[in-house]
């Protein structure tokens, strides 16, 4: 049975996401931690008839702490979210400060568990979590994740409405790369089953699965960002292999995968997954397409800056 902490639990994302998880049978215990409104949020979702054990926590008397020890999984959808007209480097400048200062709290109340990190720019803000955990000396690749998986369900989504499926769940597109913009890459050729995409029709599905969120932000005019279809990706699907933004030299597999992408360190890609964290990253580029690989030069160039903006605010940010 797993202890799973929700940090950011009262927000847009949070509070979906935290009523997702108090009704997981495999979750014992769901610790919310938040700046504002936990106790209210844990209260409410502790009426629900579930296994799970539910508390709310403030950052007064300790709260991260108290949040935190003994923790197995933490989910970080904590900081601010787009408005229209802002891209997800926008949001840089406040959401670096506040994922550095919760990994630190894991790195120092729970440096075991397994953490998988919401808040954009997630281009940035994993590469900023691992160097926190190497700077405590509890880094381990295989149990650090950016959670791409809104990308997939989009992916499914859309090429479900262009080729006439109606249950977009029998859709799976491998998405690779980063999250946001042109980092994010949909192989389209590696559809499971195998989808024709119109000639015509791929540029606009290519661009629909990468500007997404854009559609989102726009349509919610300035009120939030996509909240209710992240909460949904996050609670995680049951299949084994799951695309996921890891520190590529950290995890097995995963430098012949750097080697692949000319040496980048992040990068999400399908990652096999067991008990202990990431079993195996496995490589799909050989079998892509022309078409994909000129997606995946504008990826890597942007995601290359993205990355390296994080690794410099962690290691120079006072
Ligand atoms: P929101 O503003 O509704 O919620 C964020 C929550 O974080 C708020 O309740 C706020 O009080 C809390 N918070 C702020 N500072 C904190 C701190 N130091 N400690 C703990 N909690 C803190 O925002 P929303 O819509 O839930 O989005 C959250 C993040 O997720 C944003 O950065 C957004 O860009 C990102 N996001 C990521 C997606 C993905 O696919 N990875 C998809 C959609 C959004």
């Amino acid at each position: 049975m797993v202890k799973a902490v929700v940090l950011g639990a009262a927000g847009g994302i949070g509070q979906p996401l935290s009523l997702l998880l108090k009704t997981c049978s495999l979750i014992s215990e769901l610790r919310l931690y938040d700046v504002v409104n936990t106790p209210g949020v844990a209260s409410d979702l502790s009426h629900i008839s579930s296994l799970a054990k539910i508390t709310g926590y403030l950052p007064a008397n300790d709260g991260l702490e108290k949040t935190l020890t003994g923790a197995d999984i933490v989910v970080i959808p904590a900081g601010i979210p787009r408005k229209p007209g802002m891209t997800r480097d926008d949001l840089f400048k406040i959401n670096a400060g506040i994922v550095r200062e919760l990994v630190t709290g894991i790195a120092k109340f729970c440096p075991k568990a397994f953490v998988l990190i919401i808040s954009n720019p997630v281009n940035s803000t994993v590469p900023i979590a691992a160097e926190v955990l190497k700077a405590h000396n509890v880094f381990d690749a295989t149990r650090l994740f950016g959670v791409t998986t809104l990308d997939v369900v989009r992916a499914s989504t859309f090429t479900a409405e262009i080729v006439g499926e109606k249950d977009s769940r029998k859709i799976v597109v491998p998405v690779v790369g980063g999250h946001s913009g042109e980092t994010i890459v949909p192989l389209l050729s590696l559809a499971q089953p195998a989808c024709k995409i119109p000639a015509d029709k791929l540029d606009g599905l290519v661009h629909r699965i990468q500007f997404g969120g854009d559609e989102v932000v726009a349509a919610k005019d300035g009120s939030g960002s996509a909240t209710l279809s992240m909460a949904f990706a996050a609670q995680g699907e049951k299949g084994i292999i799951e695309p996921t933004f890891v520190y590529l030299p950290g995890v097995p597999g995963g430098e012949e995968v750097s080697k692949a992408l000319g040496g980048i360190d992040f990068f999400a890609v399908p990652v096999e997954l067991g008990p202990n964290g990431v079993v195996k990253a496995t490589n799909p580029f050989p079998a892509i397409s022309d078409y994909e690989k000129k997606l995946l030069a504008v990826a890597i160039k942007d995601l290359s800056g993205n990355i390296a903006k994080g690794v410099e605010f962690a290691k120079t940010a006072k």
